[in-house]
């Protein structure tokens, strides 16, 4: 059984699919949060999930609450940690103790469109496609090797909120699915690429 824990600050609409997903060798061990009031808390509480939350508010430096948050996530002995709309900048010590067991999932294809307002962005450039993008986290903000990525479309009559929800749409699908490969051993990262060595065999 391969132990998850998932970061969350807001809704969690993407903890919740991965949740819903019932991933077979995969245990949620943990849904933590920086916001008391992020909704994903309640629903993994209900859910009979542990829950935390460590507000970094709390904290005076970003490195000190790294590493509180660290060792809140250690005691679950994760074998991967997911962020799942996690709004922190995490300090280099954080992403080097996780290395290639830390996804996270951007609203954008990457690497276009790094950092926040990529919807808007993306329509403003004139684009025609949009996408998410879940990828292995280091230390370069949006920009570790990738490993799943969907595209849609983008139509004359969209603006960031529509595009958002079409885009949120995929991201319930290709999250689960990134997290499923990886607990089942289908991942190797080769540099900034990830290939998936069961899909390659079959
Ligand atoms: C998603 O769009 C994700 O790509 C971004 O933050 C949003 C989180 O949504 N990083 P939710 O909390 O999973 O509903």
């Amino acid at each position: 059984m391969k132990n998850i824990v998932i970061l969350i600050s807001g809704t969690g609409s993407n903890m919740q699919a991965i949740v819903n997903a019932n991933i077979e060798g995969a245990r949620i061990a943990a849904v933590i949060s920086n916001q008391e009031t992020a909704k994903g808390i309640a629903w993994a509480k209900e859910k009979g999930i542990k829950t935390a939350v460590l507000n970094h508010q709390d904290f005076v430096s970003r490195e000190g609450f790294d590493s509180v948050l660290m060792k809140e996530i250690d005691q679950h002995q994760p074998d991967l940690v997911v962020l799942a709309g996690f709004m922190r900048i995490l300090t280099p010590a954080f992403t080097n103790h996780y290395e290639e067991r830390l996804m996270n999932i951007h609203p954008s294809l990457l690497p276009s469109f790094t950092g926040l307002h990529t919807h808007q962005r993306a329509i403003d450039m004139g684009c025609k496609i949009a996408g998410a993008t879940v990828h292995f986290v280091t230390s370069e903000l949006d920009h570790g090797p990738i490993i799943a990525q969907q595209a849609v479309a983008i139509e004359d009559q969209d603006d960031a909120e529509t595009l958002a929800a079409k885009v949120l749409k995929i991201e319930h699908q290709i999250y689960p699915k990134a997290v499923a490969d990886f607990v089942s051993g289908s991942l190797k990262v080769e540099g900034l690429r990830v290939l998936n060595v069961q899909k390659a065999h079959s």
